[in-house]
């Protein structure tokens, strides 16, 4: 009679095993739910990698992850021969659920990555194994580049030095480690790209594929706060203390007193050696990528004026440092 109880007790439990090895076998075949990399082939043109160039270091901002950042200097510039090599590390510090490191993307690490598995890695966030890369890579934010600027980035990427940098794996907490999976899309890449000369659209563009709202739209757990775009004040707890973001919208609280020069003056002041002062170890420095960003031209820099001038305007006055004070502030 024991005898029997027990077995039937461990039959349970090994079917109770098989079900969730085989929900879990289920799942990750599941997803990611998107297709295998296509075949296509990137012609490298010195067109394409001269404008991947200006977008991977000056708009989409790749090099602001992928590099070393020597924060020891106002706005933490890119530390010279380190371009895409990776290692940046985001910890539980900064409220993420692990530990997570920017990847090295010179052709060291990439370079027998095809362009199909590139462009999948890119847009929808799936490396050419199947995993899932986590969404702090801004994925989501790369599948609304047109089809020319993305293949402009992979002809640039194929072409910057190789660095030999080893990156260590990275670590995340159970479950996001299995719900991130969930999270790729099939990336349906614009086959037109916005113009100069499309005013206001070009400039949502540019604004999208830099990544803007991603600091200055607050969000809870990743989710923006609705009715609250590029209302700034998103807190930041960094090692040296708490900085917030800027209201970038047109009420008098954010953007709304500066004219279309002095914003584009604020960028580029920061391609000026001087601007970028030394910061003595403790004293408050920024995250708001400048020394990345001044390099866009003043037509680019003039066009994100004009799209922000016409998002909602959103009264909230912002204190950027709330420690202050500080020179730059
Ligand atoms: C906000 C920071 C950030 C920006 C900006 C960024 N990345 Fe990433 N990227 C990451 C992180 C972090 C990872 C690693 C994610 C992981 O391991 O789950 C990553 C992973 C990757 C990978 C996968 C590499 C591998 O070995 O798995 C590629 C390719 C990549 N990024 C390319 C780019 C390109 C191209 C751009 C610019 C268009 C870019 N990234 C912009 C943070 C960023
Ligand atoms: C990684 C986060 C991050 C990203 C991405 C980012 N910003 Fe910022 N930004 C900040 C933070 C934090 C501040 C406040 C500290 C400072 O002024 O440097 C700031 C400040 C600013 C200011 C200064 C406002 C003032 O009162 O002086 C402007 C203008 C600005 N950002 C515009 C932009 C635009 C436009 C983009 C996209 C092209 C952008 N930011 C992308 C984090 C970010």
């Amino acid at each position: 009679m024991r005898q029997s109880l027990l077995l039937a007790l461990s039959i349970v439990c090994s079917l109770l095993v098989i079900g969730v090895a085989g929900g879990l076998t289920y799942f990750m075949v599941r997803f990611p739910d998107v297709p295998p990399p296509t075949d296509e082939r990137v012609e490298i043109t010195l067109d394409r990698t001269i404008r991947g160039g200006y977008l991977a270091q000056h708009v989409a901002v790749c090099v602001d992850c992928h590099s070393s950042r020597d924060f020891g200097k106002y706005a933490g510039p890119m530390v010279d021969g380190t371009e895409g090599q990776g290692g940046f590390r985001f910890g539980p510090e900064l409220g993420l659920p692990g530990v997570i490191y920017a990847r090295n993307i010179t052709p060291t690490a990439i370079g027998a990555w095809s362009d199909g598995e590139l462009i999948r890695a890119i847009t929808s966030g799936v490396r050419p194994n199947g995993e899932t890369l986590f969404p702090l890579m801004p994925y989501q934010t790369f599948s609304q580049l047109c089809r020319e600027d993305l293949e402009s980035i992979v002809a640039y990427l194929r072409g910057i030095p190789a660095i030999d940098n080893e990156v260590p794996a990275r670590e995340l907490d159970f479950p996001i480690n299995l719900l991130i999976r969930t999270l790729p899309q099939v990336a349906e890449l614009r086959a037109d790209c916005p113009k100069p000369s499309d005013g206001v659209a070009y400039g949502q563009y540019l604004v999208t594929i830099a990544g803007c709202a991603d600091c200055h739209t607050p969000s809870v757990k990743g989710e923006p706060i609705p009715g609250r775009n590029f209302a700034g004040g998103q807190a930041f707890d960094l090692p040296w203390g708490q900085i917030r973001s800027a209201n970038l919208t047109p009420d008098e609280t954010g953007l709304g007193n500066w004219s279309r020069e002095q914003f584009i003056d604020r960028f580029k002041v920061y391609e000026l050696a001087d601007a970028i002062r030394e910061v003595p170890a403790g004293d408050f420095n920024t995250l708001m990528p400048w020394t990345f960003y001044s390099g866009m031209t003043r037509e680019d820099l003039g066009a994100i004026y004009d799209y922000l001038r016409t998002v909602p305007p959103v009264q909230n006055a912002v204190d950027r440092w709330p420690q202050g004070p500080i020179a730059q502030k």
